[in-house]
């Protein structure tokens, strides 16, 4: 039997809560702990096949309200022939609208038994203060409480869960723009301001989608999904976004969305 934590994590939140559930579900059940992480483009271009006596913690973070949809292509790949999963989503504080039910839909038709599932908070991507440092140890807490749980149920040879959400999935979510109207910030991409950039390539080395040119940082080859990795990451804080529509967005979320929120597991 072997437990895996698998995800997609720019910033770092997704994986944390991966990596929590992964080892004490391996702790629990005596198995085997290993990690397929996809964050990085070249880990995408791999297929993965599971057994049924795997166990696969799965997780995205939330983006508009849904799975990530530059994961569909890579997530259709995906063999499960049987293996149990959990699939979890992180979300920014807003909400994880159809996120985690759109999630178990993939893993039930790639193959996957969805057993449990959950839906965690960590910080938002476009922001330092909204959800600031979630996941914290409280969190990491609750998510190792919530393997103990799976643990038993996979022990005492439980199935089924009611994945939370709507069917038909609801849209993307849009952030209102300056003109009243729904954005679209898709298009928007990170700034490099070149007097504090020392040219240490953390940027390109870390953009989820292989976006920025290794040899001119400040040049974009391929598209943003405005993950916060570069930004976030960037040891000089070199990298911001000035994009009118984006900086409203940021403001009203942290604005609108102040409240500490809960984590959400379902059995
Ligand atoms: C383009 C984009 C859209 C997002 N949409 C949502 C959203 O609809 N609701 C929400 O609460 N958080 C949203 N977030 C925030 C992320 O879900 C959150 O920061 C996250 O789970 C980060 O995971 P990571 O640390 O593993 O990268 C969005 C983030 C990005 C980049």
């Amino acid at each position: 039997m072997k437990v895996i934590s698998m995800y997609f994590s720019p910033t770092g939140g997704t994986k944390k809560i991966g990596e929590a559930i992964g080892e004490e579900l391996a702790k629990q059940l005596s198995a085997e702990k290993i990690t397929y992480d996809f964050t990085l483009s070249d880990k995408r271009k791999i297929s993965y096949a599971f057994e049924s006596s795997d166990i696969v913690v799965f997780g995205t973070p939330t983006i508009a309200g849904r799975v990530p949809n530059v994961l569909l292509k890579f997530l259709d790949t995906l063999e499960g022939h049987g293996a149990i999963s959990i699939p979890y989503v992180c979300y920014g504080n807003r909400n994880y609208d159809d996120a985690l039910i759109e999630l178990g839909d993939i893993l039930t038709a790639k193959g996957f038994e969805n057993i449990a599932c959950g839906a965690f908070i960590a910080e938002h991507s476009f922001s330092r203060i909204l959800a600031a440092g979630r996941p914290y140890e409280k969190d990491l807490g609750e998510a190792k409480n919530f393997a103990e749980k799976i643990a038993e149920k996979i022990r005492n040879g439980e199935r089924g869960i009611e994945l939370p959400g709507n069917r038909p999935y609801r849209a993307y979510y849009k952030p209102i723009g300056h003109d009243g109207k729904p954005a679209d910030i898709r298009k928007v991409t990170p700034k490099v301001n070149k007097e504090l950039c020392i040219d240490c390539k953390v940027c390109a080395q870390v953009c989820p989608m292989g976006s920025i040119d290794y040899d001119d940082v400040t040049t974009m080859v391929g598209i943003c999904i405005k993950c916060g990795a570069c930004e976030k990451k960037c040891p000089t804080g070199a990298i911001f976004y000035d994009d009118p529509n984006y900086i409203k967005h940021r403001g009203e979320l942290e604005e609108d969305y102040p409240m500490r929120k809960e984590n959400l597991t379902c059995l």
